[in-house]
Order: C-alpha cells, then structure tokens, then sequence
C-alpha cells in the first residue's frame, strides 16, 4: 500500500520488510567490533601517526557522564550524581588527558570542531568547563571559525547558562527535548525545560549562536501520533536550524534500567512507524531536508548545502560536514578517539578512568586499528550512510585502486542488492550506486551488504525503526 504524505511517499510494507537489526554504523568498524588488546602505547602511536594522517584538523571531544536524574530510556553511557568532589576529581583527570595527548600532537594543526557530551555537560558547574575551555585555548591552535558545540538538558539550562557559554567561546547547543509532552516525560521519569524552550532560543540567537539543534526520539511509551504531531508541531514553531527524532532504541540486554519501560508498553514497530511518518511529512512539508537517518536541516544550513554537494560525513558527535571534520581526540570515560587509523576508547568506569590517568596519565582499554581494506569499506559505507550515494570508481582514486578492487573489497554482490533493486529503492549505473528519494530508511540495509565482517547475532543490535 503506498501513501502519500507530503512530500514523501512511503511504502509501509517495504519498511517493515526492511526493518531488521543492524549496527548504525556511526563508525566503520562500528564500536561492537572493538576489542580490549590494545595498548596505551598503540594509542600513542596512534596519535603521533595521526599528526600525518588525512584528515589534518583536530576535533576535540569532551565526555560528563554526569546526570542529575537519570531518564529510563537512555543508552547514554552517564550515571546519576551531583556529587561536587567526584567532579572535581573528574575534571582533575580530563585535564591531566588533555596535556597528555596535547604532548603528542603537532601544534600546527587546527582545532575545527570542539564537542561536548554526555551525560549532561550542563549540569556540572560551568566553572569546570570554562577550565578546561582555557586549557584547549592554551594547549591547542583553533580554526578561525571552530564549531564549540554542547548537548544540554533544557531541565537544567538557565538564560545566564547561555550567556557563560557563548563568554567561552560556544556557537552551537543543542537541546535534549526528547518530547514537549509532560505526559510522556513523566513516564520515561525525565524533567521538562525549566524554561520556555523558546526563550532559550531567543536567547541564544540574540548571543550570536550560529546553530540551534534539537534532539526528540520517537517510540517512547505514552506517545501517540497525535500527542507526537503537537510536540511536532512546537519544533517547526520554535524554528531550531537542526534536529534529530532518533528512533528509540530499546537495548535492554545493553542498559537494564530500560526494561521498565516495558510494563508501560513500548509501540511496536507499526505504531513507531506512525510517529516516524508523522514527523517526517510536518518537518519535510515545513522546509527541513532529511539529512542521512534520524535528521533535518533547514535548507540554508551547513549539513543541507554539504548534502546537495556530496560532501556529508558522520563521526560519533553526530553528522557533520567533510570541512569540518577533524580526526577526533575523546577526553573522558568512555570517549572514544576515533583516528584514521583506528578508533581508542577510554574505560566507561568513572572511578577506574579517574584512578588510571593518575596513576599512568591514559585510560584507554578498548579499540580498533583500522587496516588499509577496512579504510576502503569505511568509505563505501559512509558514502551510503551520508550521501546516499557511492561512485566505486572515485573511491578507488583515493586508494590508489580501481573500481573493481574497492568492490572486491566490499564482497559487492549482486545477488544481495537485487532486493533493494526489484523494490525500486536503488539504482546502479555502472560505477556507481545511488539510493533513490524516499528510500533513506533502508541505508543501514545496504550499508549491511557492504560490511564482510558483519554477523548479525539476535539482540546485538537495535532494529532501523
Ligand atoms: C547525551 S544525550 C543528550 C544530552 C542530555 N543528556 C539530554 O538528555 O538532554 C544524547 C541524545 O541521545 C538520545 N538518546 C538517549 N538514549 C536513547 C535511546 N535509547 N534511543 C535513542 N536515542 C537516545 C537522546 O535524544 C539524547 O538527547
Ligand atoms: S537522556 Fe540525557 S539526561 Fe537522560 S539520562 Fe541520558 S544522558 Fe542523562
């Protein structure tokens, strides 16, 4: 049955038939593959190698796994405290990291982005960002115009908040709305904005913020796609430049607290699928562009321009465009350094994190090197996850092969994409491969195809909707 909605036209059937588990491939190898032999001294390898690697800028990430209240849905890694001394210990630690890898990195190259998340940066005192904020000025070379850039919760974000942060150089926020429906957040135990969301906004464009984002997830319990069309509907008035409606991904096998949620009664997949197309039709129909899985932008911004241009990239932080993607350095427990040549990630224990860089300054106990083939798959799939699109041929020319070798690599099989093709999701033409309009919710699906390590084991993984 086909429907029309909007702009876009959906077949209901073929995304139930496609709706099946699979990594989301924020990184390739995605972050299941990553294992525990691994170094500190690979890590310092790594990054001394990675002052020569392209790309050449520098993205600096800083993890707080810090929450007041802890939401039952998240699959953040985060805990519940407000305890001031285990802060300070905290920060303590991050800075003594920072020095660390600053040691290491040729300070010619530039800071272009700068990402804070967690957990909730905005509920530690801002005090405590704002030194470590003087500790990158002082360690690191910025970009003439760096992206500084911090997930808040609107529970705990007042007007001066806003002020202090753009004092310190912010120029993006972005806000965990989750819902406007007190209802709903009652029931997933999270607080609403303290203040009128709109307000914030304001105030952070009369502070010259360039970029307003926010985050709302869909199939959470109690939503219903009329409850789910209002809280729409607010977002398209309050106007932010980006967002995300991130599909709930119930992983309680991976976050226990989740399984609450349960007894509420989670939709199911028909019902998710409800509350996806009502977004997508009001948020499409209003002017945003679906930008890769999960996201919109306004026409006129960054993310929308680098889309239209083929130039959209992803790392852990989110979608991102290839100018200002710099290779990631992660600060804190759990962050993950994600490196052209592998990916470096730091215990998620707050305790041992903190307990590690003061006895030794590193804190890294998983990862993943990243050989020359598995470079080549990363292309390939980060061109189907971004820009819907893979040109074979011009992979090829950055690795020095042609287009048959990168398919080699691929294992690209015919047979595996022939579904895609008989559902009229895809087209290939010669070298190159494009997704059709319409057809985003089947990315992970190809990208699936072109991942020969992939072994999809039940409940690894959250399904595409
Ligand atoms: C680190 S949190 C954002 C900052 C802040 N802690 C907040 O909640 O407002 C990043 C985002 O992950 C998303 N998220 C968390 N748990 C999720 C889950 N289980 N499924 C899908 N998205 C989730 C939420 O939309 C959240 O805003
Ligand atoms: S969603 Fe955000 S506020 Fe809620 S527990 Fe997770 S990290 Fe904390």
């Amino acid at each position: 049955m086909e429907k029309e909605l909007g702009i876009m036209h959906i077949n209901k059937d073929l995304i139930l038939k496609y709706n099946q588990p699979g990594p989301r491939y924020t990184s390739y190898p995605p972050a299941n593959y990553f294992h525990t032999d691994i170094s500190v001294e690979d890590y310092k390898n790594a990054i001394i190698k990675s002052n020569n690697d392209y790309p050449q800028g520098i993205s600096l990430y800083v993890h707080i796994p810090f929450c007041p209240v802890l939401c039952h849905f998240c699959g953040c890694n985060t805990s519940g405290s407000k305890n001031l001394d285990l802060f300070r210990s905290y920060i303590d630690a991050v800075k003594k990291e920072i020095n660390n890898v600053a040691d290491l990195l040729d300070h010619n190259r530039k800071v272009l982005q700068i990402h804070w998340g967690g957990g909730t940066p905005n509920s530690i005192p801002l005090d405590m960002v704002k030194e470590i904020m003087d500790l990158f000025m002082d360690r690191f070379e910025l970009d003439a115009h760096p992206e500084i850039a911090m997930e808040c919760s609107p529970a705990y974000l007042e007007l001066e908040h806003i002020d202090q942060l753009a004092a310190q150089g912010f120029n993006r926020l972005s806000l965990g709305i989750q819902d406007f429906n007190n209802d709903v957040l009652r029931i997933v135990n999270r607080l609403p904005s303290k203040l009128p969301v709109e307000a914030l906004v304001k105030r952070m464009k009369e502070n010259g913020f360039e970029g307003v984002n926010f985050d709302l997830i869909y199939g959470l319990p109690g939503q219903t796609v009329e409850s789910f069309r209002k809280s729409i509907e607010k977002v398209i008035e309050i106007s932010p430049d980006r967002l995300a409606t991130f599909s709930y991904a119930h992983v309680p096998w991976v976050k226990k607290a989740q399984s609450v949620l349960e007894k509420t009664g989670i939709p199911n997949a028909e019902e998710k699928l409800a509350l996806m197309e009502t977004a997508y039709a009001l948020l499409t129909e209003n002017g945003y562009i679906p930008i890769g899985i999960d996201h919109y932008a306004k026409p006129e911004d960054k993310l929308s321009k680098a889309l239209v241009n083929k130039k959209l990239h992803r790392n852990f932080q989110g979608y991102c465009t290839r100018e200002t993607t710099g290779q990631v350095y992660g600060f804190g427990s759990s962050s993950i350094a994600q490196l052209d040549n592998g990916y470096f990630q730091n215990t998620k224990s707050i305790k041992d994190y903190i307990v590690s860089i003061n006895k030794n300054g590193w804190a890294v106990e998983r990862g993943y090197q990243v050989n020359k083939n598995e470079k080549v798959i990363r292309t390939v799939i980060n061109e189907v996850m971004c820009n819907l699109f893979v040109d074979f041929h011009k992979v090829g020319l950055m690795y020095g092969m042609d287009a048959d070798e990168v398919k080699q690599i691929v294992a690209y099989n015919t047979n595996k994409l022939s579904p895609f093709l008989a559902d009229n999701l895809l087209e290939i033409n010669k070298e190159q491969l494009k997704i059709n309009d319409d057809s985003s919710f089947v990315v992970r699906n190809i990208a699936m195809t072109f991942d020969p390590q992939l072994n999809i084991i039940e409940n690894r993984y959250s399904k595409t909707i």
